[in-house]
């Protein structure tokens, strides 16, 4: 595959991993640098920072990337299938964009809001037509001029986040985009829950789950993505999906929340080994007193 190194998410996406790499790739399985792990799953894909950086530094012979965000996913396939297409409408809606005064530039987003929120009554999510082509180009367009590069819908499946006023922002990164559908054509990509993306797994797999992260109480729910929320009861699903696909000899990591005094991962995946890293996060709640958060990551080796 003849692409650039320098790879990265073509979205902003909460809880993304880019930053978080380099501390990551120290408890990645030995047997990667071995070249002996042939299949990659992430089943909770959002920007993908994990398995661009991945794609960039081991061969695999198949690559299988879900997310329950069907906004997200139509994006990726795009961007598999019609990426020169794609990059017209981006160029036109930026353009356009560029011209404008500050105060046209947030009119003109809250314009692309409404037609995109408008226009999902007309996407049939299950079937890819041309018309999947805007509609990424505007959620791109989106997810660049938006506030801090939020996806956040309301219960109705609007995408509800307000303009950014980031008005010099990249909105087309052409050379990325062109490498990053190059990547994909050789995976497999689906819009699902968790729990359906795993068919048979073969011993030499590699998981990566990054949920939305760990509720602070079993009643509560902590993160939501999109119109459906990740509860306590998800994560206990996920934790036993873990435990069953321990058993099939296949490599798993998953990163959750630190959250002190709370001992819901451990009860969740006790018996598996704990190691933490660190990100330099903006959520004062949880940010310890040197401006660092701890992070979990789980794994079966
Ligand atoms: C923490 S984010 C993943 C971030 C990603 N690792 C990155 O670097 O950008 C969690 C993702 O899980 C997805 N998600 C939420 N509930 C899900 C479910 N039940 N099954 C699959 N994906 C889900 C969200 O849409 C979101 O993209």
């Amino acid at each position: 595959m003849d692409i650039d190194m320098s790879v990265k998410p073509f979205v902003k996406w909460a809880g993304g991993k880019y930053k978080l790499f380099e501390q990551i790739r120290d408890k990645l399985p030995v047997e990667l640098n071995k070249g002996e792990i042939k299949c990659y799953y992430e089943p909770f894909l959002g920007g993908g920072a994990m398995f661009f950086k991945l794609v960039q530094q081991y061969k695999f012979d198949s690559i299988f990337l879900s997310d329950l965000n069907e906004e997200l996913v139509l994006t990726y396939k795009v961007v598999q299938q019609n990426v020169f297409d794609l990059l017209d409408y981006l160029s036109q809606y930026k353009r356009k964009y560029d011209k404008l005064s500050d105060k046209d530039k947030e009119a003109y987003y809250y314009e692309m809001r409404t037609s995109y929120n408008m226009q999902r009554f007309n996407v049939n999510f299950n079937k890819y037509s041309d018309f999947y082509i805007p509609r990424a180009a505007q959620m791109i367009f989106l997810n660049k001029t938006c506030y801090n590069g939020l996806f956040r819908q309301n219960l109705k499946g609007e995408f509800n986040v307000p303009f950014g006023k980031n008005f010099n922002v990249q909105i087309v990164d052409a050379n990325n985009l062109i490498n990053i559908s190059t990547i994909l054509q050789n995976t497999e990509l689906r819009c699902t829950d968790f729990s359906s993306s795993f068919g048979n797994l073969e011993k030499d797999s590699f998981v990566y789950f990054d949920p939305p992260y760990s509720p602070v109480s079993k009643t509560s729910n902590f993160t939501s993505y999109c119109k459906d929320s990740f509860y306590y009861k998800d994560q206990l699903r996920l934790s036993n999906l873990f435990r069953k696909l321990d058993k099939s000899g296949a490599k798993l990591m998953l990163s959750n929340s630190y959250v002190e005094n709370n001992d819901i991962m451990s009860e969740l995946y006790d018996g598996f080994c704990f190691s933490y890293i660190y990100s330099q996060k903006t959520m004062p709640s949880i940010v310890s007193k040197r401006g660092k958060v701890k992070e979990l990551l789980i794994t079966n080796y």
